[in-house]
């Protein structure tokens, strides 16, 4: 078995996870395992579990804060799973699919509800266990069963249940590794109609988000039905504040960017501050979307 015996070597060969994280901030992890299948993925899981040795999931690292330094444990990154199957009745995606280019073929695919998808970055895995999604829809819309291992390694192959997907949230989230997931198919669906859903959802992302920054998408969960956290802390006046180079987007105001130099502690402070300016101001606590790893 490949995985336990190169174990104690993983670390040496892991660099800083800045390299692999949208906010371009983050420091090295002791283990680094990036297993080519499933069944490495199972191995690894179950090869941490046996040592006691933590384990996080990394996904396309886009929705995530993570510190400086040495981060204890070991990460499993799903980069290599990449597999794509086309079934009659559905597509499998391997949880190491960028999501993007899954959402700019689906429409070629035949998967109807991913179109209204466009501009979420993220890999396959991380967009499922965190129900990616916005205006226009839900990964949740498109999702029929999700395969994995739970944390100690054995395998689990769910039919997506009512209930199992929340907002921005998920019954895989923090209690399973993700390693494949299958979207509805249909052989039928009207191809230009969804491609023009795609443009159009596409167009009105792009002109309303600061896309192409680097930034961990929105930071607080929205409070509450019908409450945007962004249009609070617009309110607010914060757009373009500023701690180093950590920045609320003048775009939109619930992203913060890193203009370049940001660590971890400059966007700590400045979450610490909006969250401060919307307890005093307006009596709202918000709440993290972001994960943190630390
Ligand atoms: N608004 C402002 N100022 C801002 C931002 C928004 O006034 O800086 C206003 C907008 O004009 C709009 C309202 O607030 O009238 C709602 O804004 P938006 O439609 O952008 O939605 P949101 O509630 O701020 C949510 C998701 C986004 C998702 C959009 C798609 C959360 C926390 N945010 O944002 O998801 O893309 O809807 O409409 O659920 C993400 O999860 O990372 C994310 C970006």
């Amino acid at each position: 078995m490949v995985w336990p015996r190169d174990f104690a070597s993983a670390g040496e060969r892991a660099g800083a996870l800045s390299a692999r994280t949208s906010f371009r901030i983050g420091g090295a992890p002791e283990y680094l395992f990036e297993p080519a299948t499933e069944e490495e993925a199972g191995e690894v899981v179950r090869a941490c579990r046996a040592r006691g040795v933590p384990l996080r999931v990394l996904g396309g690292g886009c929705n995530l804060l993570v510190a400086e330094g040495r981060i204890e444990g070991a990460v499993l990154a799903t980069s290599r799973l990449r597999f794509e199957h086309v079934l009659n009745d559905r597509v499998v995606v391997g949880a190491g699919v960028p999501f993007p280019g899954l959402v700019a073929r689906s429409a070629d695919l035949g998967i109807p509800h991913l179109s209204g998808c466009p501009g979420i970055p993220g890999c396959v895995g991380g967009i499922v266990a965190m129900n990616a999604g916005g205006r226009f829809g839900h990964v949740a819309d498109a999702l029929v069963e999700v395969a994995g291992f739970d944390l100690d390694g054995r395998p689990f192959r769910r039919r997506i249940e009512p209930g199992d997907m929340g907002y921005r949230s998920s019954a895989f989230l923090g209690r399973t590794v993700v390693t494949s997931a299958s979207f509805l198919r249909d052989p039928a669906l009207d191809k230009d109609a969804a491609r023009l859903r795609l443009v159009e959802a596409s167009a009105w992302k792009r002109a309303t988000q600061p896309l192409s920054a680097a930034s961990a998408g929105c930071v607080f969960k929205n409070p509450g039905a019908g409450a945007s956290a962004g249009a609070l802390i617009d309110r607010l006046g914060l757009k373009g504040e500023r701690v180093g180079d950590a920045v609320v987007s003048a775009v939109h105001a619930n992203f913060i960017v890193n203009e370049g130099g940001a660590g971890f502690d400059d966007v700590e402070a400045l979450i610490g501050r909006v969250r401060e300016r919307a307890r005093a101001a307006a009596g709202v606590d918000l709440e993290l979307e972001l994960q943190v790893w630390r």
